[in-house]
């Protein structure tokens, strides 16, 4: 009901016919919307921008609307030359030519065109949808690499600052509450002792930073699988969504978040751990992808520490999941008790397989 009345706030052509609920998404409440005229239809999203997460939504649309034009600049200006039609929604203007729209109970809603005949996937589907993620994610980063960092927001201070994570875990355990939780159980205590072995080395790509090695660029800042949309006619994919946490960092959280994502075919809620592996044939697809782009603008100590971001995105997030158990559930929502120590063994669990793995995955980033 809500949907239909915010639909109807957007700078389309006809009559509404229906807004419905689409995509899996976890974090915005997306809606497929349908208007017709006499002769045609109009199909674009919309989307209620979760504001628990993102505090500032015109920060985000601003960041949005920057990174959308500039890439419809670069695209037709290649389109010529481009292998296929690469997409990016647009932003759809409010008939008051706003780049979004309140409802009455502070919901923020805005409108985007679709992406037609194209899906996206919960999961790797094949090795060559392995290989397209890395290709649409490099082609992506390639196409914003140009735009100034100062002109984007950033929307999510402290995102994949792994130091930082690191501290809060600190003040959790140092609690008395937290020191309980810590000594609850042996997979407690394995966690803690995993994390402690790594707490000089996960500074690995702020020092990198810090002495100027590696520099900020945008980047898209959430490409998992269901974020790369694949074309239904060719099998190909043709842009990534969710441009939200799109901001400025370190292309290597993107780098290693998709390799994350990707390379545990046992997912990320998943209780059999010895099901949990890093997939390095799924890796070498995803490199293969990644670096047809990833060459034009990564430099040899972008290359250099490639490795280190895949491993340190699956510990970070093994971090973020324990220290949230530590602190009594307080970020990451659960169903059940115990919930994030799980999600924390998985993601430790990937990072263990990702050392073990270490020379294979090093040949890979070599030798692609
Ligand atoms: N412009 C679009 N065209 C077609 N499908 C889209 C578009 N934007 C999003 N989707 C679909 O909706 C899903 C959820 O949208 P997304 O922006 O990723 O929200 P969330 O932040 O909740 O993940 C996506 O995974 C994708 O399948
Ligand atoms: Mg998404």
């Amino acid at each position: 009901m809500k949907a239909a009345l915010m639909a109807k706030q957007f700078d389309v052509k006809g009559r509404l016919v229906t807004a419905e609920a689409t995509g899996s998404g976890n974090v915005n409440d997306t809606y497929l919307v349908v208007f017709r005229t006499t002769f045609s239809e109009e199909r674009f999203i919309m989307q209620r921008i979760n504001t628990r997460v993102f505090p500032n939504p015109a920060a985000i649309m601003e960041n949005m609307k920057r990174v959308t034009e500039h890439v419809h600049r670069r695209l037709e200006a290649e389109a010529d030359t481009a292998d296929r039609i690469w997409q990016l929604p647009r932003v759809i203007p409010t008939k008051t030519g706003a780049d979004y729209a309140m409802d009455g109970d502070g919901g923020c809603w805005r409108a985007i065109s679709l992406i037609a005949s194209a899906h996206s996937y919960d999961s790797i589907q094949s090795p060559e949808h392995a290989y397209e993620a890395g290709y649409v994610l490099g082609q992506f980063q390639r196409l914003i690499s140009d735009i100034p960092t100062e002109q984007l927001h950033d929307t999510l201070p402290g995102f994949h600052i792994t130091p930082d994570y690191l501290a809060k875990f600190d003040q959790a355990i140092a609690t008395p509450e937290g020191k309980a939780r810590l000594g609850s159980s042996s997979e407690a205590r394995r966690c803690h002792r995993f994390i402690e072995g790594r707490r000089k080395w996960c500074s690995v790509l702020e020092d990198a930073k810090a002495h100027g090695e590696l520099q900020l660029r945008p980047i898209h800042g959430d490409p998992k699988i269901t974020n790369v949309m694949i074309d239904d006619a060719t099998g190909k994919g043709t842009c990534i969504v969710d441009l939200d946490t799109v901001k400025p960092g370190l292309v290597h959280y993107d780098f290693g978040d998709c390799l994350r994502s990707c390379c545990n075919p046992a997912g990320e809620e998943t209780t059999d751990l010895s099901k949990v592996y890093f997939d390095t044939d799924l890796c070498h697809m995803i490199v293969k992808g990644y670096l047809a782009f990833g060459k034009s603008f990564l430099s040899d100590a972008d290359r250099h520490y490639l490795y280190d971001a895949i491993r340190l995105i699956a510990f970070e997030l093994g971090l973020r999941f324990f220290a949230d158990f530590v602190a009594g559930d307080q970020y990451f929502k659960i169903r059940h008790e115990g919930q994030n120590l799980n999600r924390a063994r998985v993601q430790l669990k990937l990072c263990e397989s990702i050392e073990a793995r270490e020379p294979a995955i090093r040949k890979i980033l070599e030798t692609v």
